[in-house]
């Protein structure tokens, strides 16, 4: 495939709804606990997600900051970049889906696909409550299947680092200027085509 520069805005062009707007990957931190009753209702939004012949394949581990060996085993598969900042992340959730179908054992090529869809019903769940999810692909999957004791049969997605929205100032610099900064999405005429290739 040949290479093109794909034009980009960080303007929202059309009407979206207010969580997807509002939503974004921030890395700082309130220490405010997380509410049992909201804590249930981010799997709830999980939970009612499409998935390929209703397969429901998600499974998630969660562990809050007053679990503290659990979200420390957590945690400990996280890399180092992302250590710097989910330490402060009163909720870590490790996601995955089972490969295969509960009914026939064979292969669920979409698992993954389902997988990814539920995470986002989580997150726009957790942007209503004025919770940030930051979804992590660094980590150490051997480090979270052994620290877990994840059995056969699951295939990992992403860690996500979830708390209420914390103040920017608590951020070393670097990170500080990402959370504040523009960002940026090709522009739809890139990606959205009303014709053939
Ligand atoms: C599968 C996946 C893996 C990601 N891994 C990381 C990660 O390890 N560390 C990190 O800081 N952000 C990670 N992110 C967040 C992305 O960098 C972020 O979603 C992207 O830059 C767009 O920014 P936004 O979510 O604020 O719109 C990941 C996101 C996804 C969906």
């Amino acid at each position: 495939m040949e290479t093109k520069t794909m034009e980009t805005s960080s303007i929202i062009e059309s009407a979206v709804l207010g969580i997807i707007k509002d939503r974004r990957s921030r890395r700082a931190y309130s220490d405010k606990p997380i509410e049992p009753e909201k804590l249930k209702s981010l799997f709830e939004a999980a939970r009612w997600a499409p998935s390929s012949n209703n397969e429901q394949p998600w499974t998630y581990i969660y562990a809050t900051k007053d679990q503290p060996d659990l979200w420390n085993k957590l945690f400990d598969a996280l890399n180092d970049s992302n250590k710097a900042w989910a330490a402060h992340a009163p909720l870590l959730v490790l996601s995955m889906a089972r490969k295969n179908f509960t009914a026939n054992g064979k292969p669920n090529g979409n698992a993954k696909y389902d997988l990814g869809g539920a995470n986002a019903f989580l997150t726009l769940q957790a942007t209503e409550f004025g919770m940030n999810t930051h979804q992590m692909g660094g980590y150490d999957h051997q480090k979270a299947i052994a620290n877990l004791n994840i059995p056969e049969g699951y295939e990992l997605g992403v860690m996500m680092a979830i708390g209420y929205y914390g103040d920017p100032e608590t951020l070393a610099d670097h990170l500080k200027v990402r959370e504040m900064a523009p960002r940026h999405r090709y522009m739809q005429q890139e990606f959205v085509l009303n014709k053939t290739f």
